[in-house]
């Protein structure tokens, strides 16, 4: 089957489309365990997100690149999800696509979508919650998405002293029952880093710690309550919670330091063109998509850059007003090519002994939480995970092979600057410059 997509080298080609709709068809009959035409509605032939996630594994598979189980949500028959595929992922099924070349985004476009974005996972009231005691001393792992963060909050979960469960969305919301609300339908799985928590700490399967977190949900516990009650469960280990929306919005993460005891920060930074090929490439863009924050009308690439620059602005301005001795800048590219320093580094900010096990991800995938909740499940946060079989330094410098010109914006150079990366100049750049000259 490869081949026959090998042949044909444009994506609106019709031919494609017959290609793609006769591969997806065994995929669908095999987890709706019925035969399906093209325009047959998945959801009524009993279609549910662990039969998303099955068909979208398949298809992930065949073609070595990732697809989102929400795009059945968006495309729910074999034909518009043909048709969805081959618009959203030209390069997968037409390799060697000429590059877009694509306007660089204006300081005033960036703040403009700033505002949009804060409400990228978050209740539009969000308060910062000052009654009562301050909630225990937690670990915030912030940074953008696709900067290594997972590989980061499972190296951390190796170490007995702490518990570092996949995104949590607590911080975002000022209760449970606004969290669940917002996260219903196509958006539901972000609900599945709470009932992971939920499975270790109580040690449970999923549907246990589902239906507790259904109880918790309808007492209306606030999220302030539901941390509290994570770390009375964790006892002497300390929380980590890595969520990386937090960074787009600077409501929440004032909420960190002001209704958490010395809390510390993590920046994690990783050089913009790397996490913003990342980004692109996974199109992290449609998991939300037809969400009001993230209709912005931008291609994938410049919502990764506005999603990178929000992230780490909102962050380094939030880290001005915490004392130095209780935050970190660790940067990907250095924690990916020297583990095993940065690790004792930051073992020694955290006050743990350094365990060799933290070099190692890849043990201990329960105790770690880098399983999904279930046999269907993948890992929440980064889907690549598991394509690595240890910290390496394979993708540091993958973008360089995709990106040949300067598409980043005057303000994050600037920024990425600022976090200690090099203006990097283009070798058509250097040409053109060059031909100026010699004219
Ligand atoms: P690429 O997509 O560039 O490969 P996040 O968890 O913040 O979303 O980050 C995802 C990035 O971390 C992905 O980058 C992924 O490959 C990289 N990553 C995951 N596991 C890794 C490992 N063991 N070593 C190095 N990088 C890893």
């Amino acid at each position: 089957m490869p081949n026959d997509f090998m042949l044909i080298t444009s994506p609106s080609d019709p031919a494609l489309h017959q290609v793609l709709v006769q591969q997806l068809t065994p995929f669908w009959e095999e987890a709706l365990q019925t035969s399906v035409k093209p325009d047959d509605n998945f959801f009524s032939l009993g279609g549910n997100s662990i039969k998303a996630v099955r068909i979208m594994n398949q298809l992930q598979q065949a073609h070595q690149a990732i697809f989102h189980p929400t795009s059945i949500f968006d495309a729910p028959t074999i034909n518009s999800l043909a048709t969805y595929c081959l618009q959203n992922y030209p390069e997968v099924f037409c390799p060697n696509q000429q590059d877009n070349v694509e306007e660089k985004l204006t300081e005033a476009q960036i703040t403009t979508a700033a505002q949009q974005l804060r409400l990228r996972n978050a209740a539009a009231n969000i308060q910062v919650d000052t009654q009562g005691n301050k909630n225990s001393p937690t670990i915030f792992l912030l940074s953008p998405p696709r900067s290594g963060s997972t590989l980061l909050r499972v190296v951390l979960g190796g170490n007995s002293q702490l518990f570092s469960p996949p995104e949590l969305y607590l911080l975002s919301f000022n209760s449970l029952q606004q969290r669940a609300e917002h996260f219903s339908g196509r958006l539901a799985f972000f609900r599945e880093g709470l009932v992971r928590a939920l499975m270790t700490l109580k040690d449970c399967d999923d549907r246990d710690a589902e239906s507790l977190m259904q109880q918790l949900e309808q007492q209306n516990l606030s999220s302030k309550a539901c941390f509290a009650l994570l770390q009375d469960w964790l006892g002497e280990r300390r929380l980590v919670d890595k969520t990386p929306s937090y960074a787009l919005n600077p409501t929440v993460l004032q909420r960190a330091e002001a209704e958490f005891d010395n809390a510390l920060f993590i920046h994690l930074v990783r050089h913009p063109l790397a996490m913003i090929h990342s980004y692109e490439e996974i199109r992290a863009d449609l998991v939300t998509q037809h969400n009001p924050a993230d209709e912005l009308p931008y291609s994938a690439r410049q919502k990764g850059e506005l999603w990178w620059h929000i992230s780490h602005q909102n962050i380094l301005d939030f880290l001005q007003t915490v004392p130095r001795e209780r935050q970190i800048q660790i940067r990907y590219e250095d924690f990916v090519s020297e583990p095993e320093s940065h690790i004792r580094q930051l073992c020694s900010f955290l006050d743990l002994p350094f365990t060799a096990d933290m070099l190692d991800p890849y043990q201990d995938t329960q105790q770690r939480m880098s399983d999904g909740i279930h046999q269907q499940a993948t890992v929440m946060g980064d889907q690549k995970f598991h394509q690595h079989q240890a910290i390496d330094t394979h993708s540091m410098e993958r973008w360089r092979e995709k990106y040949h010109h300067d598409f980043l914006s005057e303000a994050s150079w600037n920024l990425a600057e600022q976090l200690g990366y090099n203006r990097e100049v283009f070798e058509e750049e250097e040409d053109e410059e060059r031909e100026e000259w010699e004219i």
